[in-house]
């Protein structure tokens, strides 16, 4: 199963396993982690979900819709590598992802 590390704002890592399929959001709120409310459940309609994808991942996690560059318009602290994890689905090829959470996330 793929692993995704998950960094809190100037705080801990958290590396869990997320099946194929499921959202990158899914993997951080179904493991508590703080710094991912998720707030509308996936819908890409809140942008709670914010990231940034470590460079090295920013290929392999695609490109993001016109509905998540939207989205993401409305989060804090807005960066070239921001992605909405909601709209990541993960996949065997991002065994080793990682992901950031901005400073209005704090957990
Ligand atoms: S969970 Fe609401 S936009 Fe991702």
């Amino acid at each position: 199963m793929p692993k995704v590390t998950y960094v809190e704002f100037n705080g801990p890592a958290h590396v869990v396993d997320v099946p194929v399929g499921n959202k990158v959001m899914e993997g951080a709120v179904s493991n508590g982690i703080p710094g991912i409310e998720a707030d509308c459940g996936g819908s890409c309609a809140c942008a709670t979900c914010h990231v940034y994808v470590d460079e090295a991942w920013r290929v392999r996690t695609g490109k993001m819709s016109a509905d998540e560059r939207a989205m993401l318009e409305c989060a804090s602290d807005l960066k070239e590598n921001s992605r909405l994890s909601c709209q990541m689905v993960v996949t065997e090829e991002l065994d080793g992802l990682i992901v950031r959470m901005p400073k209005s996330q704090r957990g």
